[in-house]
């Protein structure tokens, strides 16, 4: 048996944060070579909301080096573009004509990010997750790596193939049905400036993230001013402590110590002494994820070549299951 394929993606919207790093590429290194892996930059999705023309092509590179920079290995892993293979966008409208349009109004993250848009809400804001599914369904990925906020998506995603396979198949699975692979517990990180919501590049405060190519000093003060408390002592899981949990959590992450040892370093600590020591473990734990981004950076023409490389690979197997929907709808390919 072949291995298994996992398909995912990150969003070229501003840098990379420690959170994204954590709940999500770390994973995926550390399981690339189990599975047969295929990460994109969707750039396509990044235009659902207002964007930067300026620095949509720069911002897509970033993303695309970062992967490299953490570890991706490309004889385990193809990287790419979504924008660089129309048969996402071209599945994406086939997909569409068989998606009820209440199945996407009913998208919690629709809801959401619409009522921040206020009066600009895009169709395409909408259709967001039928395109994550047209990625997704394209390679016949068996698991798709997802934090909480897209299982809903990856749902949809099998409702949409379940859908596609019963009125078009003729008793056969076209499109494969993918399952969720859910993240190890305790890779969720919280923004520094407040210990109850998610980390993010949405959010309007630098402060509140750490992001991978963060230099020393930033690290530093982002350390220095995050939110605390008077309690003496430090310690995991009091609600009433979300940050010092938070805190906690990233010193042992980026550690690579469990909980446990963490208790036992820290409970006695105050933060003057914790935070310079988290702030060391942050800036090391950075150094070489920076130092190999620079590399590849800087060598002319390298990324341009994987992301090529990629292009051809994942636009065989794209271009494939496109030409079998294709034919099932009825449609007469061109020789
Ligand atoms: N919507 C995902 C997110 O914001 C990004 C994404 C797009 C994705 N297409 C995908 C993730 C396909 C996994 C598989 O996190």
């Amino acid at each position: 048996m072949g291995k298994k394929l996992i398909l995912s993606g990150v969003q070229p919207t501003g840098n990379l944060h420690i959170g994204n790093y954590l709940g999500a590429i770390r994973n995926w290194v550390e399981d690339q070579e189990k599975y047969d892996n295929f990460f994109c930059v969707v750039d396509l999705h990044a235009i659902t909301v207002p964007h930067n023309p300026a620095t949509l092509a720069t911002d897509t590179y970033t993303i695309a080096a970062l992967y490299l920079a953490c570890g991706i290995d490309l004889n385990y892993s193809t990287i790419f573009v979504q924008s660089h293979i129309a048969a996402h966008s071209e599945l994406t409208w086939l997909l569409n004509c068989i998606t009820p349009l209440n199945w996407l109004t009913d998208m919690i993250q629709f809801k959401e990010k619409a009522v921040k848009q206020g009066e600009n809400v895009g169709t395409g804001l909408l259709d967001y997750p039928v395109l994550m599914a047209a990625d997704i369904l394209l390679y016949d990925a068996d698991k798709v790596p997802v934090g909480e906020d897209q299982k809903q998506h990856l749902e949809l995603t099998r409702d949409i193939a379940i859908r596609f396979n019963h009125q078009f198949g003729g008793g056969e699975t076209i499109l494969k049905l993918p399952e969720p692979l859910i993240k190890k517990e305790g890779a969720r990180v919280m923004s520094l400036t407040d210990g109850t919501s998610k980390m993010s590049k949405s959010d309007p405060s630098e402060l509140s993230r750490i992001n991978l190519l963060d230099p020393p000093d930033a690290i530093t003060k982002k350390i220095k001013r995050c939110k605390t408390d008077s309690v003496k002592g430090l310690e995991f899981d009091n609600p009433e402590r979300p940050e010092c949990h938070n805190l906690l959590t990233l010193y042992g992450l980026f550690s690579d110590k469990t909980k446990q040892d963490v208790t036992t370093e820290c409970q006695e600590m105050g933060w003057g002494q914790f935070k310079p020591l988290l702030t060391e473990t942050i800036i090391e734990a950075l150094k070489p994820i920076q130092t190999k981004y620079k590399e590849v950076m800087d060598e002319q023409g390298y990324l341009e070549s994987v992301l090529s490389e990629g292009r051809q690979k994942a636009g065989a197997i794209a271009h494939q299951t496109l030409a079998k929907v294709k034919t099932a709808l009825g449609y007469s390919l061109p020789i």
